[in-house]
């Protein structure tokens, strides 16, 4: 008790300090945030937010996909996330003759709807503290190895249990460099489909030169439906599925905001590395950043001009670029922010503090001491293995043939069979499915010049020389469906063993994965080190700390709040808190694709066809497009809804601002913003634009500013 009144206090102290920063717990607001989120402005309780009980805001949030947040706003099972969440999705479905990216999609109707193979979304259903379970009798100073064997263990025999009983996935997660676990009672849908997708000229607005900055005038969202069986449960894609009706939606506010306002955003944020020590911030600053950026501006220059020169190209490279290039930009700006801010010697002063601290008691100090020296010795050690492990991702990964080569031991496998005819056709039909959609002379350049930029790294010896490049596209069966047709139709076993172990890509892929498996060999080590030492250090900076500490992200629903607001990212420049269709339409250019806004959308602007959605602005109507809010966010929560004080879905997150790139790593209030797409926007693109009111009707909306 005395311990509870002790920490209450120190909450109560900090209570402003927190907000903005951090990615707090859901089932723990009520404990550390409640009071404070209420002090600034939410109306509604920690409760209404996450409950046990069926109901709360978090079953209205889901994972989107692979890597993104979506939200239930309706209760047929609409879902609203980012565009370019369902970018790679649509791509899919997308053909020179049916060029969703381009034109976009809105269906009509419920029938025309959509199936995405290969799409899923997931709920979160409980969450559960399962650490004394994890920890029981497991101490600091047992042996490294058999201490991680037996974490292991437990959490495999709980998740076992816990997906026996509950019939539901069930993931397990360590917080606070593992000082932490809870369970995550995960339901999945499989059954989703396209509702509505915007053309790239409003989807992708402004697209890379765009893309982490702002002002921004992108309306990143689309629109998709999860569907159920008769029974509303998850079931597998069939005709006879019906709307998914949810245990909770959101309710949307097109009533309008004012800087200052209140707001939050509840989501899956992917990862930050909030705690690293100086050294580390070092290695992603001066090792990684740096070969990173290189490596794909080379990728991308192939990807881009590709693209140009033709629809199919087009369509085959589309998300991929996207993918590429978010990345190669954002590690840009990551490295501007940490060199600008000086953050390894901002972190460097802050160990200083954190090291008097420590010496300040004997146990501390013993405990301490030497975490920070330790942590740079192990950095300095794995540097050049850290450097060859981004290589062989970045270069001798990235070609797309060699990810065939992982057929070769499929095909070799099904060779000793009695029966193999019908493996064999399985794999011929994905590879040559997988050659379909990509162009080879294109992947040949970018193998060419990344395996080059290895080799001149890491030397000739240890690389695949580019003789052998060549030959993987000239005479690899597994980049030729007919020599693969041919080769597989061999009679005789032996053949197809000898002809195979000889593939040029077959034996590049074994090459490079046994490289990886080298490098990692010698790497683990010190990973392990550096974990173990981190979960010392993070006891220490808890009890340091005068203010609650929130775990690094980790793809779990996580909840932060905020505020709308600009910001002045320089002296004498600042930042209004939205952008608007009056804004984007200036910025229009139909020779630069990236800015080619359709017509259409020009003309609704000129005859001030806004319906409900719009604001004043300097004394004319408008619609707004982009919000800034002071919420910390990462990759992972694009798609993730920003709500007003009750709860109710202003916005949809999708980015952050260029100066604030740095923020995984070194979060500076004064410096990020999270930038999402209004929602007047997206309803007046769906109702306007779309020609699909049907689909806002369906939403529940509050006219009324709050
Ligand atoms: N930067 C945002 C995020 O990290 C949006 C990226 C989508 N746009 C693009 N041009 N790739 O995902
Ligand atoms: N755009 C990111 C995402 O896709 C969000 C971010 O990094 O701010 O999750």
């Amino acid at each position: 008790m005395r311990k509870f009144i002790l920490t209450t206090a120190l909450f109560l102290c900090t209570l402003t300090a927190i907000a903005g920063e951090g990615m707090w717990l859901p089932f723990l607001l009520q404990q550390i945030n409640e009071k404070d989120m209420q002090a600034m402005g939410l109306k509604i309780s920690a409760e209404d937010i996450y409950s046990v009980k069926d109901g709360s805001l978090k079953d209205a949030v889901l994972i989107f996909g692979g890597g993104c947040t979506g939200e239930v706003v309706s209760n047929k099972g609409l879902v609203l996330t980012n565009h370019h969440c369902g970018y790679g999705t649509v791509n899919n479905l997308s053909s020179v003759k049916n060029d969703y990216l381009t034109d976009g999609f809105f269906a009509k109707s419920q029938e025309q709807e959509i199936p995405c193979p290969g799409l899923s979304v997931r709920f979160i259903r409980k969450i559960e503290d399962v650490t004394q379970s994890i920890m029981a009798g497991i101490t600091n100073d047992m042996d490294k190895k058999s201490r991680d064997e037996k974490i292991r263990a437990r959490a495999k025999s709980l998740r076992e249990k816990a997906e026996l009983e509950s019939g539901m996935e069930i993931s397990l997660k360590s917080f606070f460099y593992g000082n932490e676990y809870y369970m995550f009672y995960i339901e999945r849908y499989n059954d989703v489909r396209l509702v509505a997708f915007p053309p790239n000229g409003i989807g992708k607005y402004g697209g890379d030169t765009d893309n982490w900055a702002w002002p921004r005038h992108t309306g990143d969202f689309s629109v998709f439906r999860i569907y159920a069986d008769k029974n509303n449960k998850a079931a597998k894609y069939s005709v006879d599925n019906i709307p998914y009706n949810p245990k909770r939606h959101f309710k949307i506010n097109i009533g309008g905001l004012q800087e200052g306002d209140f707001s939050m955003v509840y989501g899956f944020p992917g990862r930050t590395q909030q705690y690293l020590t100086s050294d580390g911030i070092n290695e992603t600053m001066n090792i990684l950043d740096p070969a990173r950026i290189k490596i794909r501006e080379k990728r991308l220059s192939f990807m881009e001009a590709a693209m140009k020169e033709s629809k199919t190209n087009f369509i085959k490279y589309a998300s991929k670029q996207a993918r590429v290039a978010n990345y190669y930009k954002k590690w840009q700006g990551e490295l501007l922010g940490l060199k600008l801010n000086d953050a390894v010697n901002k972190k460097k002063a802050e160990e200083r503090k954190f090291l008097a601290w420590a010496r300040k008691s004997p146990s501390r100090w013993k405990k301490y001491g030497d975490i920070i020296d330790k942590q740079a010795a192990l950095y300095q050690n794995k540097e050049r293995n850290e450097l060859q492990y981004n290589y062989i991702r970045e270069c001798l990964k990235a070609p797309e043939l060699i990810s065939l080569g992982r057929y070769g031991d499929s095909i070799l496998q099904a060779n000793n069979k009695y029966s193999r005819e019908e493996d064999f056709k399985r794999f011929s039909k994905r590879i040559t499915g997988s050659l379909d959609r990509m162009d080879l002379n294109t992947d040949r350049k970018i193998a060419t010049a990344l395996y080059d930029m290895y080799r001149e790294e890491f030397g000739e010896e240890l690389a695949i020389s580019d003789r052998r490049v060549q030959a993987m596209y000239t005479q690899s069966a597994l980049s030729d469906p007919l020599k693969l047709k041919k080769l597989l139709a061999s009679q005789s076993p032996e053949a197809i063993k000898i002809a195979l172990e000889k593939d040029p890509v077959y034996l590049a892929s074994k090459f490079i994965d046994s490289e990886n498996k080298k490098v990692l060999t010698d790497l683990r080590p010190d990973l392990i080190s550096l974990n173990e030492n981190y979960r010392t250090y993070m006891q220490g900076l808890r009890e340091y700390s005068t203010k609650p500490l929130y775990p690094d992200a980790n793809f779990t629903l996580r909840l932060t709040y905020g505020k709308v607001e600009g910001l002045e990212p320089q002296d004498g420049m600042s930042y209004s808190h939205y952008t608007t269709l009056g804004g984007a339409v200036r910025k229009r250019n139909t020779e630069v694709e990236e800015f080619n806004m359709p017509q259409r959308l020009v003309d609704l602007y000129e005859k001030k066809d806004f319906g409900k959605y719009a604001t004043w602005h300097r004394g004319k109507k408008d619609v707004p497009v982009c919000m800034l809010s002071s919420l910390h966010t990462t990759g992972g929560n694009s798609g993730s809804p920003i709500m007003n004080a009750y709860g109710e879905l202003i916005g949809v997150n999708f980015d952050r601002i260029w100066e604030g790139t740095m923020s995984d790593i070194n979060y500076d209030i004064n410096l990020c913003r999270n930038i999402s797409v209004d929602v007047r926007y997206t309803l007046f693109i769906l109702d306007k634009f779309g020609q699909a009111k049907w689909i806002v009707d369906e939403m529940d909306i509050v006219e009324s500013r709050r």
